[in-house]
């Protein structure tokens, strides 16, 4: 059965006419053509599709885009800051090293940006915690722990 899904996604509006069994995941990238968010595991266990509806971060790979409808999808294409810049927490993941191969960061950073959103300086144990759904095979997470909070501290330092 397919149906009408209309959203806003990185700030534009989007509608799709889609099979209503679909994932948010494959309509970002097979219709949509946002590439930016991956497909690891497609199971709901690797974070790697996470992206943020209505600002909660949320695995896109068991989403039914259906649910999206009406929502505010913000995916890693949409953080970039007016000017074009990388947005603070995307600065601090390559200033620190937390990305290597790169397939696990749209997610770690979608998920860090729920983080600091809800918490705006959270201890180490507390970006551990948040980050537990995304698995990274590179890092060894020690430099995305320190991104984030490098991250908390652009974010913090910057005038309101
Ligand atoms: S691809 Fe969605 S959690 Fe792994
Ligand atoms: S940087 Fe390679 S999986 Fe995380």
């Amino acid at each position: 059965m397919r149906e009408e899904v209309a959203f806003r996604l990185n700030g534009h509006d989007v509608a799709v006419e889609v099979d209503v069994h679909r994932t948010l995941l494959d309509v970002l990238r097979d219709v949509l053509g946002e590439m930016g968010t991956k497909e690891g595991c497609g199971e709901g266990e690797c974070g790697a599709c996470t992206v943020l509806v209505d600002d909660a971060a949320v695995v896109s790979c068991l989403y039914p885009v259906c649910e999206a409808d009406g929502t505010s999808v913000t995916t890693v294409e949409g953080l970039f800051e007016p000017g074009g810049e990388l947005s603070p927490v995307q600065t601090a993941y390559l200033e620190f090293g937390g990305t290597q191969c790169g397939f696990c960061t749209p997610g770690m950073i979608m998920a860090s940006v729920a983080l600091l959103a809800e918490n705006p300086d959270p201890s180490e144990e507390e970006i551990r915690y948040a980050l537990t759904g995304n698995l990274c095979r590179c890092t060894g997470y020690v430099q995305i722990v320190e991104s984030v909070r490098a991250a908390a501290e652009l974010m913090m330092e910057r005038p309101a």
